[in-house]
This record gives structure tokens, sequence and C-alpha cells, in this order.
């Protein structure tokens, strides 16, 4: 399995809490558009010989594009590769660019996924996150996606967000549950690096959530997705049954993708590599035929580290068998060992094979997973 992934480095106004590359000029749109069909070309033989089983347009805001400029990627992309029939193409897209004629025109192309940042119903919040849609508007967005056809339908929510009450968290859970979508990213906020919502904290102005609170509104997310049909997959995400996110699994389960864009990420199990995280450098760099980015080769340690990193995040868990196969028996004897401290305390469990992290233990899964890393002395 393989997947290619666009970072559209655009967004039409700076949400406080968020330090994903972007930049809110939007001069560079076309010339970028350009840039990222050339980068396909350059870089085709990263994945030569693979079938295309992911498409995944993620940002910055990917709905700065109209459909046809998106569709004029996809169709780059038909060029060079072929594109399962069943391939999952996703367009992260902002509520209150989900207009009527953009519903229309996007459901013409082979887009056939949309995750929808949603963050917050209360207007309140938005306002404090600095989005530019109301919680009716994206409310309104999702319904109106429904009504031009889209069945496959994302939304992104934060909690742990101050003045976010436990409440006010469930009327979100509430309404998200009402809007009959198939999967839910939920991520707990987090104090990046040059946020507004960081240089707040640092000044005091506001206050970082309770843990107890966190943790109550996590269990709440949990119980209530469990209580809606939802499958909790992976920490952050829940799906309706067989509609887990193709793309996003596929870098759980250590499959190769191809990052295109400014800071955009690549692997393929032996080697990482990530772009400039700069709009101006990496188009001039694309253009002249110079290097945009760097790389690690990957060790065996790291490979094995990567591996537990990324399937015990998942309801799938670690499967022993992988590691006495591809790591070898000192790898596999590490695991089984760790293993039996984390059941002992009903974190994980051994089923099939397979190490997985209990409901308790989801929450503390940094700490089982750097406990589960091989250190070399
Ligand atoms: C890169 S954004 C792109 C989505 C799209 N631009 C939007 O905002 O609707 C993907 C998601 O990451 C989440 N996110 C970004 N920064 C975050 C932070 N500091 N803490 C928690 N979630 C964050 C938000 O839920 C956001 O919708
Ligand atoms: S959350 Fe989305 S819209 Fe907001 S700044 Fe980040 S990428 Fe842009």
């Amino acid at each position: 399995m393989s997947g290619i992934y666009f970072h559209i480095p655009f967004c039409k106004q700076l949400c406080h809490y968020c330090a994903f590359h972007k930049s809110i000029s939007l001069q560079a749109k076309e010339r970028m558009l350009a840039c990222l069909k050339k980068e396909l070309d350059d870089r085709k033989a990263y994945l030569e010989g693979k079938n295309i089983e992911s498409i995944y347009f993620g940002g910055g805001t990917p709905s700065v594009y109209s459909p046809e400029e998106i569709q004029s990627l996809i169709l780059e992309i038909e060029r060079h590769f072929i594109i399962n029939d069943d391939a999952e193409i996703t367009l992260e897209a902002n509520p209150d660019d989900l207009t009527h004629d953009y519903l229309k025109d996007l459901k013409k192309t082979s887009v056939n996924r949309l995750s929808v940042g949603i963050q917050s119903f209360h207007d309140e919040d938005l306002i404090l996150m600095n989005r530019r849609h109301s919680g009716q508007q994206a409310y309104d967005a999702i319904k109106r996606a429904q009504d031009y056809g889209f069945n496959n339908i994302s939304v992104d929510q934060i909690y742990g967000v101050p003045g976010l009450t436990l409440k006010k968290w469930e009327e979100n859970l509430k309404k998200v549950f009402e809007l009959n979508i198939q999967h839910i990213s939920s991520y707990h906020l987090m104090y990046d690096p040059n946020t507004v919502f960081t240089h707040k904290l640092k000044k005091g102005i506001i206050k970082e959530v309770d843990e107890e609170v966190s943790l109550a509104q996590y269990k709440l997310l949990i119980s209530e997705s469990k209580k809606h049909g939802f499958k909790h997959y992976e920490i952050s995400n829940f799906s309706k049954l067989g509609l887990e996110s193709k793309h996003n699994s596929s870098y759980w389960q250590q499959k190769m993708y191809l990052g295109l864009g400014p800071s955009a990420h690549s692997y393929n199990i032996n080697r990482r590599e990530w772009n400039i995280s700069d709009n101006l450098k990496y188009m001039n760099a694309i253009e002249k035929g110079e290097e945009y980015s760097e790389y690690e080769e990957l060790s065996f340690n790291d490979k094995f580290n990567d591996y537990v990193l990324t399937s015990l995040r998942t309801m799938w868990g670690l499967d022993l068998e992988v590691v006495k196969s591809e790591f070898g028996e000192q790898y596999h004897r590490n695991c089984l060992e760790k293993a039996d401290k984390f059941i002992e305390s009903d974190d994980v469990r051994i089923e099939n094979g397979h190490i997985i992290l209990t409901d308790k233990g989801v929450f503390i899964s940094n700490d089982v997973m750097s406990d589960f890393f091989f250190i070399e002395d």
C-alpha cells in the first residue's frame, strides 16, 4: 500500500493554536500548484511500481484551491501512477469554504472523503481559537456536503481548550453524533511553540485546563463514541466499521508514502525525508532543480522504535510475530518483558499475539510506548 500526501501551505486566517506550516498570503497559489506538479514528476521514482491507495490533501487549507485545481493534481498523479479504483481521496476543508458552488463542483472530482475542521460548536471557543466560521456554519456545512452526496466525512474537534467545560464538550459530542458522520478525529489541545495560545499561556492570559478535566473529556469521548457505534481505532481517531482513514492508517501501519509540498514528510521504510518549511525557498528550489529536502536513514533500532510508536497507537496493536520475524529474538523478549509489567497494571493486554493498549493504558500511552522502546547502550 502506498499513499501520496499534498501539503497545501495556505490559510485565509491563522488559528491561534496551530503550528502547522502555512502562509496567509495566497498570492503564490498558482505558482505553488505548478511546483507541486513538478515535485511529483521529480520524485515519482520514490513510489515506482506502486499502485496508489490513498491521496490526502492536507494543510494548511486545501480548500483554498478550487475543485478544478484539486482535480488537476489528481490527474497529474494519474499520469504517473495507477490509482486503485477504491482509493481513498481526502480533502481537508474549512467549513466556510464548503459553499453550494464549491461542493457541487467538488462532487465532480475524484475526491471521495472530506475532513472538516469543526473544532467546537460553541462560538466563544471558535472566537478564542480565531476560527473563521461559527458553530452553526460548521454544522450547516456538513449537512450541505451530505446533501451533495458526500458519504464519507470526518470531522476534527479539539478538547482540553480553556473555557471548554465538560458540559460544553458533551454538547459538542452530541452535535457531532447528530450529524451522522463516519469518522471523528478528536485532539487534545497542544500548546505548540510560536502560537498565540502558547504566548497567551506564558503571559498568564489563558490557563491550561486541569488534568482531571482533560481526562474526563477524553473518557466521555471514548464512551460516547462507543455508544454511537464508532470504533476507537487510534488514540485520537474513531470511525464507523471499515471506515478508518486508509491514509492515516498507512502512517500507523508503516506503509510507504510520498509527501509533496513545503514541510511535507515522506517515508519508505528505510528513510524518512522532509521538505523545507518555507514556501518561497521551496518554490525557488523546485523551479531551479535545487535541493529542498533533508533526510534521515533509519537504523535498525529506529525502525523498531517507529514500529512500537505507530503500532501501539492503534487498536490492532503491536504484532509480536512481526517483531520476532523482522527484528529478532532479543526485541521480541524485550516486548514480552515490558508487556508483563503493563498487563499487571492493566495498561496493556495481549490478544491473538498482539500487545494492545487497554482504555486505561490509552491515557498514559506516551509513557507506555516509550517504555517499549529499545535503547542501545
Ligand atoms: C492541520 S489542520 C488542517 C485542517 C483545516 N485547515 C482546518 O483547520 O479545518 C488539522 C487539524 O489539526 C488539529 N490541530 C491543529 N493544531 C492543533 C493543536 N495545537 N492542538 C490540537 N489540535 C490541533 C485541528 O483539529 C485541525 O483541524
Ligand atoms: S487549523 Fe487549519 S485553518 Fe487553522 S491555521 Fe491550522 S491549518 Fe490553517
